[in-house]
């Protein structure tokens, strides 16, 4: 059994998640693949650091985290990363710290400090591959690392491994998507005759919506998320700010229940295409009509459309988004490192 350190950067939601997901693989993943994750540092902003040659037990970080206590004596500084990535033998850097709104930091400077230091990295945050995926990939080549981020649009659905992996030689023409599933969740609640506000209290009280849910309302993340996809496989260099967004704030309640009623729903619709100015990149409220795959996705549903030269129109959803499935699109880059190192391919 192959023995992999890994290095938690952020231990909320997600690190949790991964955490309880990684000990209900185990046996699975010793058995059938032969390899085995071994956390061995855990790094909080204002909860401590945790290292732990041998490996950290599982049982006892999560029952510290969960109850929001310290983890560790010691502090964290973002500067001392390279040691304790040396102090804690780590093979890979798993980056989950929140994501930075304006320049995708701190987690690019994290990720290139991995690199730099002989770990792969991978991420469920969508600031490094929004605002430095080229940067990003031609280092982690250059150093013979893996750079990997399924986790960062629609959860574990895979997306990127499935360009990776199942499309060879495709080229991608571009593509449509609902991508963000707070905003699709309040446009279908409208829809059901709440007004806007209502219907973001209605999310917050189930724990869909976050307490400020104006990143998602505006489209922001759903901006993180196309410049994401472009920048990866259609060799962009957007950046979220580049990307033409118009949020759902000023949709009217009314209009969103009557389009419904005549077969034209509302969806946060989010687009690239290639033009001969380059990359065409939006995300806005569009009306489709209902037999558009995209009408399909309701409530907290995701759906992408892509469009290959050689596949016109393939479609993949996901259903019921949670913090588990986002730590199985971090699972599967792990594995994909574990089973891959020796073949180079980046995404
Ligand atoms: N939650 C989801 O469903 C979801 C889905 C897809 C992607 N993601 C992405 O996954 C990442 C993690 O999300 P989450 O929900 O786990 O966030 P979270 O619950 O807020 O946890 C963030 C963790 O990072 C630590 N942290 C915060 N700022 C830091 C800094 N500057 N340096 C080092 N550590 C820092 C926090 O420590 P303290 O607790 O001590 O402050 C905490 O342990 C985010 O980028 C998010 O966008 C989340």
């Amino acid at each position: 059994v192959k023995t992999y350190h890994l290095f938690l950067l952020g231990f909320g939601t997600i690190g949790r998640a991964l955490s309880r997901l990684l000990q209900e693989k185990q046996p699975l993943l010793r058995d059938a693949y032969d390899v085995a994750f071994s956390v061995t540092a855990v790094v909080t902003r204002r909860h401590g650091v945790a290292l732990g040659l041998g490996g950290l037990d599982p049982v006892e970080l999560l029952r510290a985290g969960e109850a929001g206590g310290k983890i560790g004596k010691r502090m964290w500084e973002p500067a001392a990363l390279a040691n304790l990535l040396k102090e804690s033998a780590a093979d890979i850097l798993v980056e989950i710290t929140p994501t930075g709104r304006m320049t995708g930091e701190p987690a690019i400077t994290n990720i290139r400090t991995a690199l730099q230091s002989g770990a792969h990295a991978v991420t469920a945050n969508k600031g490094p591959v929004a605002f430095a995926y080229r940067e990003l990939r031609d280092l982690a080549e250059r150093v013979g690392r893996r750079f990997l981020f399924e986790a960062t649009v629609m959860d574990g659905t895979p997306v990127f491994s499935l360009q990776r992996e199942a499309l060879p030689a495709a080229r991608i023409a571009g593509f449509r998507a609902v991508l963000n599933s707070t905003t699709n969740y309040l446009i279908t609640q409208m829809e059901t005759g709440m007004d806007f506000e209502e219907a973001v209290q209605q999310a917050q009280a189930v724990g869909i919506a976050e307490t400020d849910p104006l990143a998602d309302v505006d489209g922001w993340d759903a901006a993180f998320k196309v410049a994401a996809l472009a920048n990866v496989w259609m060799g962009a260099t957007l950046t979220p700010q580049a990307v033409d967004r118009t949020g759902i704030g000023g949709l009217d309640p009314a209009a969103v229940r009557r389009a419904r009623a005549e077969g034209r729903p509302y969806k946060l619709v989010c687009r690239a295409a290639r033009t001969p100015d380059g990359i065409a990149a939006s995300v806005r409220p569009e009306q489709i009509p209902l037999e558009d795959p995209l009408a399909a996705a309701r409530g907290t549903a995701t759906v992408l459309y892509l469009e290959t030269d050689t596949l016109p129109g393939l479609i993949i959803g996901g259903t019921e988004p949670s913090p588990k499935t986002t730590a199985y699109g971090l699972l599967s880059d792990l594995l994909s490192i574990a089973r891959g190192e020796g073949y180079p391919p980046n995404s």
